[in-house]
C-alpha cells in the first residue's frame, strides 16, 4: 500500500499568490499542491494537503495522522506557530514525524516570529525558500 505524507497548512495560507507576495511568492497553495503530489508519486508517496483557519482543525489532523498509518507530516502552521501550546502538545502526543516548514524566514523577521511551538516539538525545520521549502521538506520526509 502506498504511504501517506500529510501536509497541513494554517491560518491564511489559503491566501498564498496573492498574500504579500514579496513574502511568500506568488505560488498558490494549489500550485505548490501539484508539485508535491508530482514529486510525491516519484518517491512512492501519496500528498495529502489540508489547510485550514482554525487551531482545532489541525490539532484533530494531527491525532488522525496516526491511526492513519500517516509516514509524516510537513506542518507550516502559519501564526499558530508562534503561539499555539496545543499544536506543541499534539505534536509530542502522536509518534508521526513531523516536520516544520515556512515560506519565510522567521528569524530574519519581527521578533514575534522568532519563537516557535512548532519547532520545539517537531523533527527538523526548513524555512526561508519559498514554494521550495515545501519540496525540500518532502525529500527529508521521503527519507527519514
Ligand atoms: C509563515 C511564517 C509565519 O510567521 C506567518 O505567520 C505565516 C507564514 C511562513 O510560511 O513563512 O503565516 O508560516
Amino acid at each position: 500500500m502506498t504511504e501517506t505524507i500529510l501536509v497541513l497548512n494554517g491560518p491564511n495560507l489559503n491566501l498564498l499568490g496573492s498574500r504579500e507576495p514579496d513574502i511568500y511568492g506568488s505560488d498558490t497553495l494549489d500550485d505548490i499542491a501539484a508539485r508535491l503530489t508530482e514529486r510525491g508519486k516519484e518517491l512512492g508517496f501519496v500528498i495529502d494537503l489540508r489547510q485550514s483557519n482554525h487551531e482545532g482543525h489541525l490539532v484533530d489532523w494531527l491525532h488522525e495522522s496516526q491511526d492513519r498509518g500517516v509516514k509524516a507530516i510537513l506542518l507550516n502552521a502559519g501564526a499558530l506557530t508562534h503561539t499555539s501550546v496545543a499544536l506543541y502538545d499534539a505534536i509530542k502526543a502522536i509518534d508521526v514525524p513531523v516536520i516544520e516548514v515556512h515560506l519565510s524566514n522567521p528569524l530574519a523577521r519581527e521578533d514575534f516570529r522568532h519563537a516557535s511551538f512548532v519547532g520545539r516539538a517537531a523533527c527538523g525545520t526548513i524555512s526561508g525558500f519559498g514554494a521550495l521549502s515545501y519540496m525540500l521538506a518532502l525529500e527529508a520526509a521521503a527519507s527519514l
